[in-house]
């Protein structure tokens, strides 16, 4: 046991770093860029926190240009920006990415990181999965890599699951994998978007979340009766939608993303103490989303960990999506 212990193979975050090529230290600056991406088919539930390994798989849509800039520079002590904004050392995002940071950088480097939001604010999406995507790409360039796609995105899941898919363009899926060292756990592009598809955002609330989305899967996974039926749930919801991207199939792609997501919040309601994300106004929309429905209308709604509504339809009914929900923010076009 102890001779397992000592060899550096035996922890799969070192066996990670054995593979990443040497430290360059030619450049003392690089830029990145990567897309934010929401799940038609939802990752909820870890089977491992600390190499963040899903239950299941996922599979994703990129959001184009909106995503994360981040401008890496070597530096004297460890800095962050968002948005302009310094943000404290003290604070969890700071940690959050100079812990990831130190997985992969130089151990003598300090960084000062400036990193833009492409996303509109008040869109309220989360940003995690674009920022670790981005903050791996940086990486690459300033170490002048070039690293192979299925570790660039095993990389980006040590810092948010998401984020793993967020390193590709396009439809893109994450095999949960079952290796225990997580080697087999990483995202692929599927296809790329449709010139007609659209995503447009309808804001509940920009609110701070009463529960980020790590514990919540959490406890969603430890409390709720429910969460059992998820692996079902993704297993029967996977292969229709990568039939509907093959076809170009809208209807079946937005019902079954509709139907993923009401699933996974009804699981993380049955946690306990209960995880609801969802306000008034959330179900309200909802409501009235079904309504459209019914009335000929294609549209369908996708939720995250938070009240808002990512709405999804096709370029022939925007008009119309505009004029029944004036304060939708088209983000995918
Ligand atoms: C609801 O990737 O933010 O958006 O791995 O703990 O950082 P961590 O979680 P995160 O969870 C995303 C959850 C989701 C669904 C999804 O994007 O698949």
């Amino acid at each position: 046991m102890s001779d397992l212990m000592s060899d550096p193979m035996s922890d799969p975050l070192r066996h990670i770093q054995s593979l990443l090529p040497p430290h360059n230290t030619r450049n003392v600056t690089a830029e990145a860029y990567a897309p934010a991406n929401i799940a038609l088919c939802k990752y909820w539930g870890k089977r491992d926190a600390r190499l963040k390994l899903p239950v299941t798989d996922s599979l994703s849509v990129s959001l184009g240009t909106h995503g994360t800039r981040m401008t890496l520079q070597r530096a004297e002590t460890d800095h962050l920006s968002i948005n302009g904004q310094p943000i404290s050392a003290d604070s969890q995002t700071h940690r959050r990415l100079f812990d990831f940071l130190d997985l992969i950088r130089a151990p003598e480097h300090r960084l000062a990181i400036d990193s833009i939001n492409t996303i509109p604010i008040a869109a309220g999406l989360a940003s995690s999965a674009s920022a670790f995507a981005c903050a791996v790409k940086a990486i690459e360039t300033l170490y002048a890599w070039e690293l192979p796609p299925r570790l660039r995105s095993i990389l980006a899941r040590l810092g948010s699951g998401s984020a793993s898919r967020s390193v590709f363009e396009g439809f893109v899926q994450w095999h949960a994998g079952t290796a225990p060292d997580g080697m087999d756990s990483y995202a692929e592009p599927l296809a790329p978007l449709w010139p007609d598809f659209r995503i447009g955002i309808l804001t509940v609330s920009e609110a701070p979340k009463p529960i980020g989305s790590t514990e919540a899967m959490e406890r969603t996974v430890q409390t709720a009766p429910l969460y059992e039926a998820w692996p079902r749930q993704v297993e029967r919801d996977l292969p229709r939608l990568q039939q509907a991207i093959r076809d170009h199939d809208f209807a079946t792609l937005g019902q079954v993303a509709e139907h993923n997501a009401l699933a996974m919040h009804a699981t993380m309601i049955a946690s306990w103490p209960p995880v609801i994300y969802w306000l008034p106004e959330t179900t309200a929309h909802l409501h009235k989303i079904h309504h459209l429905r019914r009335e000929g209308l294609p549209v369908y709604a996708t939720l995250d960990a938070g009240p808002n509504l990512k709405l999804l339809y096709t370029a022939e009914h925007e008009t119309d999506l505009k004029a029944h929900f004036p304060h939708l923010i088209q983000i995918q076009h």
